[in-house]
């Protein structure tokens, strides 16, 4: 059985006063039954991880750190870029990788992201690799083309096994911060085909164990329908994860109505 991961990406809001502040109210409203039945994981700014890590661990608060992206080199000569062995060194345990807008302000390409992927996971932490159309590629027809592109050149060179210990975010591009939502119809079928294709290349254990999350304008009035959804193992969650209550409420999503 798949354990499903909900995760929070903050992207650049929160600095770490407001972090610390936002972890322990998560703490009271998070209900324990939940973080047993669902993984859950925040991923705050860079600046915010010590912070996070501190009050994680000294309140035993039973959520996964993670960050938002990193570089695929141990150390070196490349001002501005945090490395994922300081990432390991922080007890983080999923790193978001090529988030679309990673891809599409920053410029970061298949093999940036494989290069990622391999270096995430080689400081034993998880990647959460992430793919996605856009609105023209959508309408066009060309999404399971997209998506596909980026799950094969994202995962190339991998193990099996290490692949079935991974993490596939499917973000659409126009349902990111606007609102709207795949259907629970169009999520499954992209989803879907993500599991064959990892089957098709790595075979049906890894297709089994891959979590896939489904990324865009999740809310508490959709996780439950989407998370219901045979190949939906969970969901990154971006402006509904900035305020406690909205996203404890995602996080307790077996519940609603
Ligand atoms: P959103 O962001 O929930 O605000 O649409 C999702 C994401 O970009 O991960």
């Amino acid at each position: 059985m798949r354990k499903p991961l909900i995760s929070g990406n903050w992207k650049m809001n929160h600095n770490h006063f407001d972090a610390i502040t936002l972890v322990q109210k998560l703490s009271y409203v998070i209900d324990r039954h939940d973080v047993e039945a669902v993984e859950v994981s925040v991923h705050p700014p860079f600046t915010d991880l010590r912070s996070v890590q501190t009050v994680l661990e000294a309140d035993k608060i039973p959520l996964a750190l993670g960050a938002q992206n990193c570089h695929w080199e141990e150390k070196g000569a490349f001002t501005g870029e945090v490395s994922p062995a300081m990432l390991a060194k922080l007890n983080v345990r999923y790193v978001i990788v090529g988030h679309s807008e990673r891809r599409e302000l920053f410029g970061e390409t298949d093999e940036d992201v494989n290069r990622k992927v391999k270096a995430v996971l080689k400081f034993a932490m998880t990647p959460i690799m992430c793919c996605g159309e856009t609105l023209a590629e959508r309408e066009a027809g060309a999404t399971e083309a997209k998506v596909l592109r980026q799950v094969n050149a994202g995962l190339a060179g991998l193990d099996a096994a290490v692949v079935a210990t991974m993490v596939v975010a499917y973000e659409p591009i126009w349902a990111i911060g606007t609102g709207r939502t795949a259907s629970v119809e169009d999520a499954q079928a992209v989803c879907g085909l993500i599991r064959r294709t990892i089957a098709d290349t790595f075979g049906p254990a890894a297709a089994d164990g891959v979590r896939i999350q489904y990324g865009g304008s999740v809310k508490a009035d959709n996780a439950k329908e989407l998370m219901g959804q045979p190949d939906i193992d969970g969901a990154l969650v971006g402006g509904a994860s900035l305020e406690a209550e909205s996203f404890a409420a995602i996080v307790g999503y077996r519940l609603m109505d």
